[in-house]
């Protein structure tokens, strides 16, 4: 029954990451949204997959979120993932700080003995002082590790629970909701179509050169990020993207 069940869901893995046009998924049991647990078990899948990719001076970028914050229970130091250097995706999220990128680099970096760099700047910044924080060198060194990113580590939310979570205006949530956001990722909002709505004006990662990058660990689970989660990867993906999520969420899609 077991082998049933673990075969089962490689069949699953398969069919998902053909439907999404990418290059594997990993389905880890149970559903997120029933049992919050379960986001433990996608750190661990994520957390060893980095392990087993991670080479020598990588540089790796981590997004916010819960669920890429649960990977930091699962790295330690090793050869390869002492010298890594862990960068922040992008600048500070409103009042979350356990869960910005920020945060997580450093948490990331103390449990690998590795480095990081963060990016403190607010989020919503007016196009005058994007303009002029983005030449500041200490901003600009940071920015430039994006060019030269190893490996990607992200989440992928759905756009009310992250327009909720950034105290977005009235008219921002106004406007997502007339244009049918459905899912979030990088600060880019997505429709059901994958066509990008909207995008948070801060300093970060742009999807150019998270496509640029050789390897990609996106990191969601739960049936209610179903939609977004697809959402996104309709989007011009980066096919080299590892999907890391639950049945929860790949039933929903596959089940549609
Ligand atoms: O804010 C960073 C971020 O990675 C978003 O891009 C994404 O939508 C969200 O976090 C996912 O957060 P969680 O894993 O907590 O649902």
């Amino acid at each position: 029954e077991m082998f049933q069940e673990v075969s089962g869901l490689s069949t699953k893995e398969k069919k998902l990451a053909e439907i999404l046009g990418i290059k594997k998924v990993i389905i880890v049991p149970g559903d997120m949204d029933v049992d919050s647990s379960i986001q433990l078990l996608l750190g661990k899948e994520a957390g060893d997959y980095l392990t087993a990719i991670a080479k020598k001076d990588f540089t790796v970028a981590i997004t916010g979120g819960s669920t890429v914050a649960a990977l930091k229970n699962f790295l330690s130091p090793s050869k390869s993932l002492s010298t890594l250097t862990f960068v922040a995706a992008r600048g500070s999220l409103g009042n979350e700080m356990n869960l910005q990128a920020n945060t997580l680099v450093s948490q990331f970096a103390a449990k690998c003995g590795a480095d990081f760099r963060t990016l403190y700047l607010p989020e919503n910044l007016s196009e005058t002082a994007f303009m002029t924080m983005i030449q500041e060198p200490i901003v600009k060194e940071v920015v430039d590790f994006y060019d030269r990113i190893d490996i990607v580590v992200h989440g992928i939310g759905t756009a009310k629970e992250m327009a909720y979570r950034r105290d977005s205006g009235e008219s921002v949530i106004k406007m997502l909701d007339e244009k049918k956001a459905v899912g979030e990722a990088f600060g880019y909002y997505f429709d059901e179509a994958g066509n990008i709505i909207y995008r948070i004006n801060t300093i970060g990662i742009q999807l150019e050169q998270v496509k640029q990058s050789p390897h990609i660990i996106a990191v969601a689970g739960g049936t209610l990020k179903a939609k977004a989660i697809q959402a996104y990867f309709k989007n011009e993906t980066a096919h080299q993207t590892i999907l890391i999520t639950d049945e929860g969420a790949a039933n929903a899609i596959l089940n549609k």
